[in-house]
């Protein structure tokens, strides 16, 4: 079962072909980066561009891995390259997600295979059972999910793929967007949370004592007022060392998500946690929850680095988790920019 996955989200132009939920016989991604630079954040309406003008070239060298009929020319409903093709139907930006959609409908056209649609969060998360050598990596149930990226911070608990029930949401600010508004302020550039992880490395994280928004009470997270807190800072502070200020922020980030996701897992008797998105990337999240983990008798499950950001092969991973799992059922192939996973009734 060959999957084509498509992602166009955001800012990344994707698509990958994965065998059996395991090989990866292509990863294609096209970042905007570049293009989103200079505004310090993705303008929605050049992503949207962008996409269209990248994504046939995207596809082409996804379907085009080696031995592929496509890649030999003799491509047909017959001697097809791919069995079904997945898109990420959101959450996302309208305009980015349709852009997916309408190729991914034209490629399962051309092949006479189905067509899924996902949820991006999703993809994220089961991006922890994706290995670079197509080793077999499948998560361990029931566990606490954590989904941190640019648009998005969320606290799942999954009884198993398809079964989960959403226990809180950031308010205002996900974890990834306060990395990209903090390096907006230092003038570091974008995105800002590979950059803060690098000065982080030189500073000392204790140096400024940012507040920890743990909002006692709730699993909802709010990464507004730690913003303030830091941009107030920056007006009143007579010196300003970079690398204290993004360790000292990465500090405050890490604390709250690490202590928010212990705190569930233990709460909900879980063993097992998954992290997934742009900013599972950062070290010192992966390597303070490792340990806080370890220290509880929890297993914590990462996503491979090279997969963390918006990719294909996530997007391909979660449809054939559809194809494969009967909870993940959901036929739907309509674009839903505020798509949420659906909630299983707790057991
Ligand atoms: O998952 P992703 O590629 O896109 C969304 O679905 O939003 O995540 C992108 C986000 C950006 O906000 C970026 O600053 C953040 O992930 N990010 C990081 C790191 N690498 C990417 N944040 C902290 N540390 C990193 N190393
Ligand atoms: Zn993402």
């Amino acid at each position: 079962m060959r999957i084509l996955g498509i992602e166009t989200t955001c800012d990344e132009t994707a698509a990958a072909v994965l065998e059996d939920g395991r090989r990866l016989l292509s990863s294609e991604v096209y970042s905007q980066i570049e293009l989103h630079q200079r505004y310090n954040g993705v303008v929605p309406e050049l992503a949207s561009r962008a996409h269209a003008e990248k994504i046939a070239a995207v596809i082409h060298t996804a379907l085009s891995y080696p031995g592929s009929p496509y890649e030999r020319g003799n491509a047909s409903h017959e001697n097809r390259p791919v069995d079904a093709v997945a898109f990420a139907r959101g959450p996302g930006l309208p305009g980015a997600l349709l852009v997916g959609k309408v190729a991914a409908h034209a490629v399962a056209e051309m092949y006479g295979v189905p067509l899924i649609g996902v949820n991006h969060l999703e993809g994220h998360i089961f991006a922890c059972e994706l290995s670079s050598e197509g080793k077999d990596n499948p998560l361990s149930y029931p566990l606490v999910a954590l989904t941190v990226s640019g648009g998005h911070t969320e606290l799942w608990l999954m009884r198993g793929p398809g079964r989960y029930k959403i226990l809180g949401k950031t308010r205002d600010d996900a974890a990834g967007e306060a990395f990209d508004k903090i390096a907006k302020l230092l003038g570091l550039g974008y995105p800002g949370g590979p950059l803060i992880e690098k000065y982080a490395k030189e500073g000392n994280p204790h140096a400024v004592e940012f507040p920890r928004p743990f909002m006692p009470g709730t699993w909802e997270f709010s990464f507004s007022g730690l913003k303030t807190s830091v941009s107030y800072y920056l007006r009143d502070a007579k010196t300003i060392n970079n690398a204290d200020i993004c360790a000292s922020f990465q500090a405050a980030v890490v604390d709250t998500l690490v202590s928010k996701t212990i705190k569930a897992a233990l709460q909900f008797g879980v063993r097992h946690i998954a992290v997934g998105g742009g900013v599972s990337a950062n070290s010192a999240l992966r390597e303070t929850l490792t340990e806080k983990a370890r220290k509880r008798g929890l297993s914590v499950r990462f996503v491979e680095k090279k997969f963390c950001t918006d990719n294909g092969a996530m997007i391909a991973l979660a449809g054939y988790k559809k194809l494969i799992e009967p909870a993940c059922r959901d036929l739907s192939v309509k674009i839903d920019p505020c798509l949420k996973v659906r909630s299983w009734r707790a057991d």
